[in-house]
């Protein structure tokens, strides 16, 4: 349902921010992107959704190709950006109603799930309200309900608990299993390895812009027994740990090399 091979991005000569990365979320998965400050997260969502040109690779998204057919590739995702500080001078309504307009959404439509989202994320009191007079978090909210507001199968979250409060993220959480229950994936970037551990299906652990494990916590847990998560990421990231590989290729999830 996403499919990512050997994306690729490099910055002045040759700093490779992303580096030959491949992964494929399956219908029904949510997919947890972990790995330290500066390992690529970003860098990698923002060319999954169009934000940046890669230097290699091809990204899939419902089946259509983000080079062939962009237009359709956007309009089958949701894209959740790490800085929720944009379009500030608009009203929260007025920007639910623009993203509404690009992404298609019927007028009939509109206004029921502007309230089920909103009032899902306790956000519709502030809707009237100037988008730079939000708190960080409320900015957050609204950023999710409207990259929801189109219904796309694919939902690409980059660190989408950062500044929400506890029952904000117990619903996001909510939201992200009930999505991909209904077949749906979910791709989010996470710090939170708790959060990770309690929804993920699967998990890429990205370091230095390369793939260091793609598969499912249970195979990564088996191959580092007797260790928390926090543990194994930890030594994963260590020194022991330099250019080492765990697993690219999803027909050999769970190998270590
Ligand atoms: N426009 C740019 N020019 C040069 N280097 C960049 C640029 N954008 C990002 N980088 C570098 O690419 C690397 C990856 O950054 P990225 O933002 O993707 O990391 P991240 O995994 O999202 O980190 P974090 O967890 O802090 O959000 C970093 O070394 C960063 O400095
Ligand atoms: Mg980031």
């Amino acid at each position: 349902m996403l499919s990512v091979k050997g994306l690729t991005k490099i910055y002045g000569k040759d700093f490779r921010a992303v580096d030959d990365i491949s992964f494929e979320v399956l219908p029904g998965q949510i997919a947890g992107f972990v790995g330290e400050n500066g390992a690529g997260k970003t860098t990698a969502i923002k060319m999954m959704t169009g934000v940046l040109m890669p230097d290699a690779g091809e990204i899939t998204i419902d089946g259509y190709s983000r080079t062939e057919n962009p237009l359709e590739a956007k309009l089958r995702m949701a894209y959740v950006p790490d800085n929720p500080d944009m379009f500030l001078r608009l009203k929260g309504s007025e920007f639910l109603s623009l993203m509404a307009d690009i992404y298609r959404v019927d007028e009939k439509v509109r206004p029921a799930r502007i309230d089920r989202l909103a009032t899902r994320f306790g956000i519709r009191d502030a809707l009237p309200l100037t988008m730079s007079d939000y708190s960080h978090g409320m900015r957050q909210k609204i950023m999710i309900v409207a990259a929801l507001l189109h219904e796309p199968p694919v939902w690409i979250l980059d660190e989408p608990m950062t500044g929400l409060d506890p029952s904000s993220a117990y619903e996001l959480k909510q939201m992200m299993k009930e999505h991909a229950a209904k077949g749906n994936c979910v791709f989010f970037s996470t710090h939170v390895l708790e959060v990770a551990e309690e929804l993920c299906d699967v998990i890429f652990l990205i370091r230095k812009g390369r793939m260091i494990f793609n598969g499912s916590l249970e195979e990564l847990k088996r191959l580092h027994p007797h260790m928390t998560l926090e543990e194994i990421f930890i030594e994963m990231n260590g020194k022991g740990h330099e250019g080492k590989q765990i697993v690219t290729d999803p027909s050999s999830q769970g190998a270590e090399l």
